[in-house]
């Protein structure tokens, strides 16, 4: 008979379920290879405490001389790590000693001990020492076959850990004789060094391919699946929602027929300086005050300043905030990838059921995605994402070409998805700077493309009438038409 997913051995560790089609399927032997300080050991020992947890019978076999005492004082920072746990349900040996006489004693001695202690797990960390011991690469083989087959007629899952090169493995033998295979690896990428987590195989079962991002932190290792990797592909035929969500500027949501698509995703570009920041934190004030829960994600602030520009022109956060109605999330820019980051912030929308987001400063978020070929295909999932979970998205963006007769947005995958296109910029008439505001592109609905002027002042943001017979307004290079530029009709 099959075996059905209920027999199938959970990891516990985050993400990795996910990658393996649900689990270690039963009586199989995993290698986890990886270059140094990738993560192994912790990835091991993480699964093997988790599974003490739930009261399975654990064997972790080291094979060097040195004492158990090391292994212990690196895991004891972890939060899975149990000390009572050690000795009985996560039973320690070294097989040092029976390995130095040879591959049957060896074999043995840890096939005996997992039979003993009716173990359904057994880990071994880690063959390079095997090899460094025996230097024959046939007899290494051997054990690892021969363990394979012990352990499944034991009803034992096995962890072994290597640290060859995935290229190097898969030319192996081991490689199609084990049942498994597991690659970590923590790899320079320009000046970071990410680390990324794929399961290269596992014998009878669909899994996840490719490689996603993990971390290591005091719970652990926790990966995140790519988010394209689990992110359906858009049914595009679902109905036009006919809600809106408005900005609370009166003026701005009248052009847009009362505010912005539900659920649609905005891409909010403009200048430096003019205003990107006070538009977003409006909408999702808006948005708190009128019952749609908003989080506010910044790569650039704190809630702070954010608040406190906002109080500038009149615009109280600080309720909304205190009642939770109005989150504000700071992922100041640090090596972590794109997919860590919108990991926490789909958790944030989650848990706080948010039905409106901000990023402000998706340009640093489009740097986060390390290869750059796969911004569009991240951004496409996120917005996919956002929709399914009924979130109105504004993303800000700096345009950093003011100059120029063309709009750049050639570097900006956001702004080919974005369903929605707002563009807030300087323009210069007669030795005077004004802001002007537009709507290029909506989704599914009208829109007036007027140019309008905005002020922004100690009451707030107020959007005046269409501005007429000026040539260029969009361009930046403006050239009244007659002698008067301006026709203002409010
Ligand atoms: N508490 C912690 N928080 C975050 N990272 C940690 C913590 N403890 C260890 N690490 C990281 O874990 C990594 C070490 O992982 P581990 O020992 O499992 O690697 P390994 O693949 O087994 O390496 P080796 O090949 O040397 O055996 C290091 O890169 C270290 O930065
Ligand atoms: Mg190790």
């Amino acid at each position: 008979m099959p075996d059905g997913p209920k027999t199938l051995f959970p990891t516990g560790v985050a993400g990795l379920d996910t990658l393996l089609g649900g689990g270690i399927p039963p009586r199989q032997t995993l290698i986890i290879t990886g270059n140094p300080g990738s993560g192994k050991t912790v990835l091991c020992s993480q699964i093997a405490f988790l599974a003490a947890a739930r009261g399975v019978s654990v064997v972790l076999a080291s094979l060097t001389s040195e004492p158990h005492d090391k292994l212990l004082e690196a895991l004891s920072g972890f939060a899975f790590f149990r000390r009572e746990f050690v000795g009985e349900q996560v039973f320690l040996i070294s097989a040092y000693t029976a390995l130095q006489k040879g591959a049957e004693e060896a074999r043995d001695l840890l096939l005996g001990t997992v039979v003993e202690r009716s173990a359904r797990l057994l880990f071994i960390d880690d063959l390079r020492s095997i090899r460094d011991l025996w230097r024959d690469e046939a007899k290494v083989r051997e054990l690892i076959y021969e363990l394979g087959i012990g352990l499944a007629l034991a009803r034992c899952v096995g962890l072994l850990t290597t640290a060859y090169p995935v290229d190097h493995l898969m030319a192996l033998p081991e490689a199609t004789n084990t049942d498994g295979i597991v690659s970590l690896s923590f790899n320079s990428h320009g000046l970071r060094r990410l680390r990324r987590a794929e399961v290269i195989k596992v014998r009878g079962r669909a899994h996840l391919t490719g490689s996603h991002p993990f971390e290591i932190g005091s719970e652990g290792i926790r990966i995140i699946p790519r988010l394209e990797a689990l992110t359906p592909s858009d049914d595009l035929d679902s109905p036009p929602d006919n809600a809106r969500a408005a900005f609370g500027v009166p003026e701005l949501d009248a052009l847009m027929g009362g505010g912005l698509p539900a659920g649609s995703a905005t891409m909010l570009a403009g200048s430096m300086g003019i205003g990107k920041t006070l538009f977003s934190s409006h909408f999702a004030l808006e948005g708190a005050r009128k019952g749609e829960k908003a989080l506010f994600v910044s790569f650039f602030e704190g809630l702070g300043p954010i608040v406190t520009r906002a109080q500038r022109i009149g615009l109280d956060l600080q309720p909304a905030v205190s009642s939770g109605a109005l989150r504000f999330l700071y992922l100041p820019p640090t090596d972590v990838e794109a997919d860590v980051l919108i990991d926490r912030v789909l958790a944030e929308i989650a848990r706080m059921r948010a039905r409106r987001l901000v990023i402000d400063g998706v340009g640093i978020l489009e740097l986060s995605i390390a290869d750059a070929d796969r911004r569009q295909v991240f951004l496409a999932a996120l917005s996919v994402r956002l929709r399914r979970a009924g979130v109105t998205t504004v993303f800000t963006k700096e345009v950093p070409k003011v100059a120029g007769t063309e709009l750049d947005f050639s570097d900006t995958p956001i702004a080919i998805l974005g369903e929605n296109l707002l563009l807030l910029r300087y323009v210069e008439l007669r030795g005077r700077i004004h802001r002007i505001l537009s709507v290029l592109k909506m989704r599914d609905s009208g829109y007036e493309s007027d140019l309008r002027e905005f002020e922004i002042t100690d009451r707030g943001i107020r959007v005046l009438g269409p501005l007429r017979s000026v040539h260029g307004l969009l361009t930046g290079h403006t050239r009244p038409v007659e002698s008067t530029a301006w026709e203002e009709t409010s």
